[in-house]
């Protein structure tokens, strides 16, 4: 079977691209050796997304009485909320099914091996198949990473995969690396009642970002009965009497942290297993599939894009690098701006952040200067009762410019959004000034932030 184009990979950024060659009239075929929607629709974004709406609704009803609002006891359960999100889960993924089949995308089920140039090799179960194509592209995505840990495989220690299809209350749970991921899930268990431990090896929460943002959140989870231990790493799990883990950690002295189950998200690295025959492996660096500016390896006619390249793991990212590798097989110019990528982390409140802090204009060596607006006042918040938050903004202090805004509070995922394109469009805090919001919203802090004087 001959195509123009051939994707590896049915996550958001294989999709997304197969759809978009699809529109730029390429014959494209979309290999998946799982389910559509890869690790964003089945494993990731999507199911804790919709895990993270019931237990938060959950921690609301249970408040709700400060509302006039009288509920009896609030008991949640895990099984009815897990068949929602699945419900979720295969609703959006019919979506990708029935948009292939209407763009005449060919979904072939199995797993992809390149085995030469334009040519892929499909195995289905002892069924084998090749595949041509002028082009190439791998969006075969990452998976978790599992440190070298004593006792890292023992039941009951598990990566978020395994996590998200749980079914039962846990009693207590020892997170392992305070990420995003680790954080959404401490956030999601604790709103269940569970007693979670978080353990983080580097000295903040959440090291890729904001040193205000990962303070704010250490101590909001703190108050919510979260233990957080920063600059502490583990060492060793152990299994208890009665099935209990221990988890062996070393921060100033060694401690241990006991548990029910021990949850391991400590990063994810690019998945290129079995992917490429024998002596046809493109250029890769630190187990990343190296390419240019154009999304080409070093192998011509084979582009990759999104995690299996490394740099910034967000469905977001790889979706947009999607589109944009097509629009370049195409010489198409209008190419989505990869400047400018924002990070969002669905707690309790929402995190959200895109461009410089504070720091990092510092460390580049820029005049800037940073404005927080504290959420307590802004009427929407108190309205909803929102918790403590913040949104700051970044600019060059000459100019005005914006060069980047961190933000914890109510909707901060898509106020984040006003950001990214006044960041895009290169604007400065007075554009930002010049545009009115609605009241009350949220986003009126954001024309607090901006008002500079
Ligand atoms: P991560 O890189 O965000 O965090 C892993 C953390 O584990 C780091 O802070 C690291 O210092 C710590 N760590 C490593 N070894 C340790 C040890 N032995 N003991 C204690 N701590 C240790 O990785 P994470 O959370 O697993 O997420 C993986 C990827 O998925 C990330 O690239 C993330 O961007 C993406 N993701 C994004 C989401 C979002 O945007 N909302 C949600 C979930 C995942």
């Amino acid at each position: 079977m001959e195509y123009d184009l051939i994707v590896i990979g049915a996550g958001p950024g294989g999709y997304e691209a197969a759809f978009e060659a699809a529109d730029l009239g390429m014959k494209t075929a979309l290999i998946e050796k799982e389910e559509p929607g890869g690790t964003c629709l089945n494993h990731g974004c999507i199911p804790t997304k919709a895990l993270l709406h019931g237990a938060g609704l959950f921690r609301k009803m249970k408040d709700a009485e400060a509302l006039g609002i009288s509920t009896g006891e609030v008991l949640y359960d895990l099984r009815k909320m897990q068949e929602r999100k699945q419900d979720a889960v295969l609703r959006l993924r019919k979506g990708i099914e029935d948009s292939a089949k209407r763009k005449k995308v060919d979904l072939i089920r199995g797993t992809a091996a390149v085995c030469g140039k334009g040519r892929v090799l499909v195995r289905t179960g002892a069924e084998e198949q090749t595949f041509t194509a002028g082009r190439i592209l791998i969006a075969t995505g990452s998976r978790p990473v599992k440190p070298p840990i004593d006792g890292i495989d023992m039941p009951g220690v598990v990566t978020s995969d395994e996590l998200l299809e749980n079914e039962e209350p846990i009693g207590s749970l020892v997170i392992i690396g305070g990420g995003v991921i680790g954080m959404e899930f401490a956030s999601l268990y604790e709103a269940l009642g569970t007693k979670v431990t978080v353990i983080e090896a580097m000295p903040q929460l959440l090291p890729n970002l904001d040193r205000e943002l990962a303070q704010s959140l250490k101590m909001l989870m703190k108050k919510r009965g979260v233990t957080v231990c920063t600059g502490a790493r583990v060492e060793a799990i152990r299994q208890r009497k009665g099935g209990r883990l221990l988890c062996e950690y070393t921060a100033e002295k060694s401690e241990t942290a006991e548990a029910d189950a021990v949850l391991v998200c400590v990063g994810r690295r690019p998945y290129t297993e079995g992917l490429f025959a024998e002596g046809f492996r493109p250029e890769m660096e630190r187990g990343c599939i190296r390419v240019n500016e154009r999304y080409e390896t070093s192998l011509p006619g084979i582009y990759a894009i999104g995690d299996v390249t490394g740099g910034v793991m967000l469905a977001h990212a790889a979706a947009a690098e999607g589109r944009n590798a097509i629009r370049e097989m195409n010489a198409r110019p209008d190419k989505e701006d990869m400047r400018w990528i924002p990070s969002c982390i669905y707690t309790e409140p929402e995190i959200a952040s895109v461009g410089m802090t504070a720091d990092e204009a510092k460390a580049a060596g820029i005049e800037a200067e940073s404005r927080k607006v504290l959420m307590g006042a802004n009427g929407r918040t108190v309205i909803t009762g929102g918790e403590r938050g913040f949104i700051r903004v970044v600019y060059e202090k000459e100019t005005g410019k914006l060069l980047g805004a961190q933000m914890m509070c109510e909707r901060a995922t898509d106020l984040i959004s006003e950001f990214t394109q006044a960041l895009s469009a290169g604007q400065t805090v007075q554009d930002l000034a010049r545009v009115i919001r609605p009241h009350p919203t949220f986003s009126e802090a954001i024309s607090e932030a901006v008002r500079i004087g």
